[in-house]
C-alpha cells in the first residue's frame, strides 16, 4: 500500500494499521487519495492552486472587463460579480438578452455561462473563444477570490 501512498500521509496510514486491519480495510475500502489527503490537511492545496491557474488564465477576460476595480470596459466590471444578478451592474448598457436571463451569478451559472455563453444566454453580446470546464472553473475560483 505503500507505493499509492503519498509521503505525508504515510505516517497516518500506519498508524490506522496498527489500529487493526478492520480499520485500514475500510479506509482502502473508500479508496480514494482524496479522502487520505483531506485527512492530513491537503484539501486546500487545489483551491489555491486553482486560483493561481485562474490568475493566469484571466488574460482571456482582461482585455473587455476590469478584474480588479469596479470601472467598465467593453463588457462590465467582474469584481464583485459573484452573486450579483445578470445584467445588474448600474449604468452599463447590457443586452436585452442578459438583462432578461434571470440569472443570478452563482458560481456554477458563471462556469457554465463562461463555457458558452450564447448557448447559456442565447442573444447575449459577450463574446468568447471556447474554454474547457477545468479552465472555467479555475477562472471562477480566481473571480472568487476577488470578491
Ligand atoms: C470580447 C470581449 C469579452 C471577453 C473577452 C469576455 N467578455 Fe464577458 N462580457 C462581455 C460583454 C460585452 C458582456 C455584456 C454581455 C451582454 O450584455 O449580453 C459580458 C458579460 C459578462 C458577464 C455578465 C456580467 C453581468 O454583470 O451580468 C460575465 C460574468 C462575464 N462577462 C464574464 C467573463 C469572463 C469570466 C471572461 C473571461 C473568461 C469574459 N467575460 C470574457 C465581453 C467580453
Amino acid at each position: 500500500m505503500h507505493t499509492v501512498v503519498p509521503a505525508p500521509c504515510d505516517g497516518l496510514l500506519t498508524g490506522y494499521f496498527y489500529l487493526g486491519q478492520t480499520v485500514v480495510r475500510k479506509f482502502l475500502a473508500f479508496g480514494t487519495l482524496g479522502l487520505a489527503l483531506a485527512a492530513c490537511g491537503g484539501e486546500p492545496e487545489p483551491d489555491r492552486q486553482a486560483v493561481a491557474r485562474g490568475e493566469k488564465l484571466a488574460v482571456n477576460c482582461s482585455p473587455c472587463h476590469s478584474l480588479k476595480s469596479r470601472s467598465e470596459g467593453i463588457g462590465p466590471p467582474l469584481l464583485g460579480v459573484i452573486g450579483r444578478k445578470a445584467g445588474g451592474y448600474p449604468g452599463y448598457d447590457y443586452s436585452p438578452a442578459l438583462k432578461a436571463s434571470g440569472i443570478s451569478w452563482a458560481p456554477e451559472q458563471l462556469a457554465s455561462f463562461i463555457q458558452n455563453p450564447v448557448g447559456v444566454v442565447p442573444g447575449t453580446k459577450m463574446a468568447l473563444s471556447p474554454l474547457s470546464p477545468q479552465e472555467a472553473s479555475d477562472i471562477v475560483a480566481y473571480l472568487r477570490s476577488l470578491d
